[in-house]
């Protein structure tokens, strides 16, 4: 039954997402009314330029003035969905100061100015909902504020970016180069025409700076996180992976150090190909969880697309709408544990180690001690090749990224060490 009260909406911005959200919050307006408790009526859609194409939005609804949506005391509830840094965080603290509870999907923005928001709609005593920001369909933020609020998580580890997964996806079944792999990705528009954020991992960061802050119940930026991106993985790496059993994957990692501080990082990684997250493929996205009580999860879908991430959306929309009904606010980001953010050095993991050497009498014993002499202990070592083509792959036990840096450094020094082809962390059991 049709409640008799009434929230209005207002959206800003109407590309990919936006479009979608619009048409399945009109073309499903009576489910989400009734699941919301109030008529769910989107009264405004702002976009820069209304009459740059068909929005598929009515004509009465349409407007190019974004302040208009966000100061119009009929509007009770906004959905951003601009994108980028700003106007969207002045209309976001506008709208929170107005009294508006606000949905959005803006990782770059919460990444960057989370404490600010988040400390605005407390002040406003307003909702501020982002579950769309990350890892886009799936609900990942929700079960990390709300469900695991019980438990201890000990470390997250995601797929969070889709475009950079399809390439590496593609070079591990095809053995194809990087920039092959990127030139299809376009082409089938999973990547973007200039693809640096995907590929050198700041959408990933965004995102992991997301997820830290409120897995470990402090406040993470994107500045926080240590980046490296996929555009030097080679196809050699990808073969040499396979022939080990593993896959190499853009993982966006969080975890705590032995002394108490948060290690965020996103980088290329191996891991086993019987780890559940080297199953997700293409543009997939997931989230692998290890929490003290709950043990292991893995939480996967799209992470990106029009549809996918309106579903998000609307769920947030549907839930600061109940709240706001019922008087009350929804549970927040929590910072009391206010950790350190730890330097990448400090950050432990193994590691394996290409190099090009000669395939002399010494060899072997003199990188064997560089290793030695950095306190990094090595698990395996096979090689391949003869003469000036030998090629060493060195698997260490798990090592401090600070000594693995200056053995790497050392190693290059060597006379027998012709090039360091290739240093990749590996994670989790192989
Ligand atoms: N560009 C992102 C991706 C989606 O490739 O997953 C938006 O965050």
């Amino acid at each position: 039954m049709m409640s008799s009260k009434t929230l209005k909406i207002g959206v800003l911005g109407c590309g990919v997402v936006g479009s979608q959200v619009v048409r399945l919050l009109l073309a499903n307006k009576a489910d989400l009314s009734t699941r919301a408790g109030a008529n769910l009526q989107l009264v405004k859609v702002a976009v820069r330029n209304p009459k740059s194409k068909n929005y598929g939005v009515p004509d009465e609804l349409l407007t190019s003035d974004l302040k208009s949506v966000v100061s119009d005391p009929q509007v009770d509830l906004i959905v951003e969905l601009l994108g980028g840094i700003e106007p969207a965080r002045e209309l976001i603290l506008t709208a929170l100061k107005n009294g508006k509870s606000v949905v959005t999907a803006n990782k770059a923005l919460l990444a960057k100015h989370g404490a600010e928001l988040y400390a605005a709609a407390d002040n406003a005593n307003v909702d501020l909902y982002y579950e769309a920001a990350v890892a886009g369909a799936i609900p990942i933020l929700r079960p990390l504020r709300e469900s695991l609020v019980g438990d201890q998580v000990l470390k997250v580890m995601g797929i969070v970016n889709g475009t950079t997964n399809y390439i590496l996806t593609k070079m591990d079944e095809n053995g194809a180069a990087f920039e092959d792999a990127l030139r299809e990705a376009q082409k089938l528009g999973f990547a973007e025409a200039d693809p640096t954020a995907d590929v050198e991992g700041g959408d990933a960061a965004a995102k992991a700076a997301i997820l830290a802050g409120l897995a470990f119940h402090s406040r993470v930026t994107d500045l926080d996180v240590y980046k490296e991106g996929i555009s030097k993985i080679t196809a050699t790496d990808v073969k040499v992976a396979k022939a080990m059993d593993l896959v190499i994957k853009l993982l966006a990692i969080a975890d705590v150090t032995n002394d108490g501080a948060i290690a965020v990082r996103v980088h290329p990684a191996l891991i086993s190909r019987a780890h559940p997250l080297a199953s997700v493929r293409d543009s997939y996205n997931a989230v692998f969880v290890e929490s003290a009580s709950a043990g292991q999860m893995m939480f996967y879908g799209r992470g990106a697309g029009g549809e996918p991430t309106a579903s998000a959306i609307l769920g947030d929309l549907v839930a600061v709408a109940r709240n706001k009904l019922s008087g009350g606010l929804g549970p927040r980001e929590s910072d009391y544990a206010d950790l350190k953010i730890a330097k990448i050095g400090d950050t432990q993991t193994r590691y394996l180690i290409r190099l090009n050497v000669a395939d002399k009498p010494g060899v072997l014993e003199s990188v064997a001690h560089v290793f030695a002499s950095n306190q990094v202990s090595i698990q395996t070592v096979r090689q391949s090749g003869a003469g000036d083509k030998a090629e060493l792959i060195v698997m260490t036990h798990i090592s401090k990224e600070s000594a693995l840096s200056a053995t790497v450094k050392d190693l290059s020094k060597l006379d027998s060490v012709t090039d360091v082809a290739s240093v990749l962390r590996v994670e989790g059991e192989i």
